[in-house]
């Protein structure tokens, strides 16, 4: 119903601009967007609609949030681009004195860049000119963004590189310890199916390479193509040690988990496992291009002079919004928001994935990072997008199985919460009424029995 409306108020203006960009654009909506204030986006007609989406996952503090609005203006007048090879522009110096803050003191040799893939990017030439080797293991499902190096290491979808093969050799994939990308019993042991998908790692690294020759591990602390997979705590401590072992440098992905979404700074402050090498991106400047890489200085002082730049590496536009995210998080508690707000969702979606003839068959995430799995045919989780689009909730889905993902602004209040929820389960009923699901019944465990990370949220990861 909303869609028509959209169309009949802007039916050649649509059609007009997507009909001159690349038809390879995929595309979860048809909206033309037009403006955004807090939770919601509102399209060019006006309409309003509550952002479950946020860009994926990068506007967490919501649209325009006066205190960036602000700094982001003031910069604008002041610097809008400062090249590195002149030296630091002051909105980056900002930049780097906030990221101390957060990040630990070993992770003290930062490099900026412009988008997530090109963060990929430098931490793969970090960890080769670091180690002298060539290599990467990935996890099966992984995500890291689409350029072609990223491409080789990106593992959720086949589409993503269908057409532009061959692509960069030397990438091992291994099995996230997850039962139903396993294909296992849903019961099976968190423990035991860790330990088995470790074993196998090793194996992987001396069959399809040898340790040797591996300079990498790079992983997701929750998958997000992948389906929104929490690993858990004791399957990346055991990563550690399989990188001390081997020489190998433990490099986290942490593009969508980071800036607050998984409810720290970073997801891997919570399971107390020390990267390498560190990647964000995303949530970083709420929207205005930059992303980057941490890492310690004795890795980083292996990369010759020259090796890095960019014409746009650390925009001051998007270094002065970055900076003055930090201090906006730690300033208006986001941290408590998404705790709180996390208890709200599960407690919510785990009642009504109750109810008789639920689609749904599990429920899992940390922090505002949340995945809805559904036993249902394929094409339910996108048919649940489009009946909430209607609805005035924009939401998406994601991985190759039937899993809608929820990536609310980590600022999200009680009432927009109770809103979204409504709207997404008014979506759900109404999608199932067209499609076969299989009802469920069974019990309700998280994935550990203790809080998975070792952190004061238990990982919720609730098997309904
Ligand atoms: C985990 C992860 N890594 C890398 C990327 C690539 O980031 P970008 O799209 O900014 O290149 C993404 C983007 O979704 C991501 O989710």
């Amino acid at each position: 119903m909303f869609r028509t409306q959209i169309l009949k108020t802007a039916p050649k203006e649509l059609s007009h601009y997507t009909s001159r960009l690349n038809p390879g654009i995929g595309r979860a909506h048809k909206l033309l967007l037009d403006r955004g204030q807090g939770s919601y986006l509102y399209d060019a007609s006006g309409k309003k609609y509550l952002d479950l989406a946020c860009g994926i996952g990068v506007t967490n503090l919501g649209h325009c949030h006066p205190r960036l609005v602000k700094v982001v203006q003031n910069q604008a007048a002041k610097l809008w681009h400062g090249q590195l090879c002149h030296g630091v522009h002051t909105a980056m110096a900002d930049l780097i004195e906030e990221m101390q803050t957060i990040l630990p003191e070993q992770l003290n040799s930062l490099m900026f860049s412009s988008t997530g893939a090109e963060a990929v990017e430098t931490a793969l030439k970090i960890a080769r000119s670091s180690t002298g080797r060539q290599n990467v293991v990935v996890m099966q499902g992984g995500f890291h963004g689409r350029t072609n190096a990223c491409l080789s290491l990106t593992t959720s979808k086949y589409v993503y590189a269908q057409t532009t093969r061959p692509l960069m050799p030397g990438v091992v994939v291994a099995p996230p310890p997850y039962a139903t990308q396993l294909h296992i019993d849903n019961d099976t042991d968190v423990e035991v199916m860790s330990k088995r998908c470790l074993a196998v790692l090793e194996d992987l690294i001396h069959q399809a390479s040898h340790p040797s020759e591996v300079a990498m591990l790079l992983v997701e602390p929750v998958l997000g193509e992948g389906g929104y997979l929490p690993l858990p705590a004791v399957y990346l401590r055991g990563l550690r040690q399989v990188c001390d072992k081997y020489g190998i440098l433990l490099t986290f992905d942490e593009v969508q988990t980071g800036f607050m979404r998984t409810g720290s700074f970073f997801a891997f402050n919570q399971f107390q496992v020390m990267p390498d090498i560190l990647i964000f991106a995303k949530g970083i400047a709420n929207g205005l291009p930059l992303a980057g890489v941490a890492t310690r200085q004795e890795i980083a002082n292996k990369c010759p002079v020259g090796t890095h730049g960019g014409t746009y590496a650390g925009n001051a536009l998007a270094c002065a919004s970055a900076a003055e995210v930090i201090r906006v998080m730690k300033e208006e508690k986001i941290f408590d928001n998404v705790a709180e707000r996390n208890v709200q969702f599960m407690d919510a979606l785990k009642n009504f994935a109750r109810e008789p003839n639920s689609p749904i068959t599990e429920i899992r995430g940390r922090g505002l990072m949340i995945g809805i799995q559904f036993d249902a045919a394929a094409g339910f989780a996108s048919a649940v997008v489009n009946a909430a689009v209607e609805r005035g909730l924009v939401l998406l889905n994601t991985s190759k199985y039937e899993v809608l993902r929820l990536i609310p602004p980590l600022n999200i209040t009680k009432e927009e919460t109770d809103e979204a929820l409504q709207k997404l389960f008014d979506s759900i009923r109404a999608v199932s009424k067209d499609f076969k699901v299989t009802s469920n019944g069974g019990s309700v465990k998280p994935c550990c029995p203790t809080a998975c990370y070792g952190g004061n949220q238990p990982c919720r990861w609730l098997r309904v």
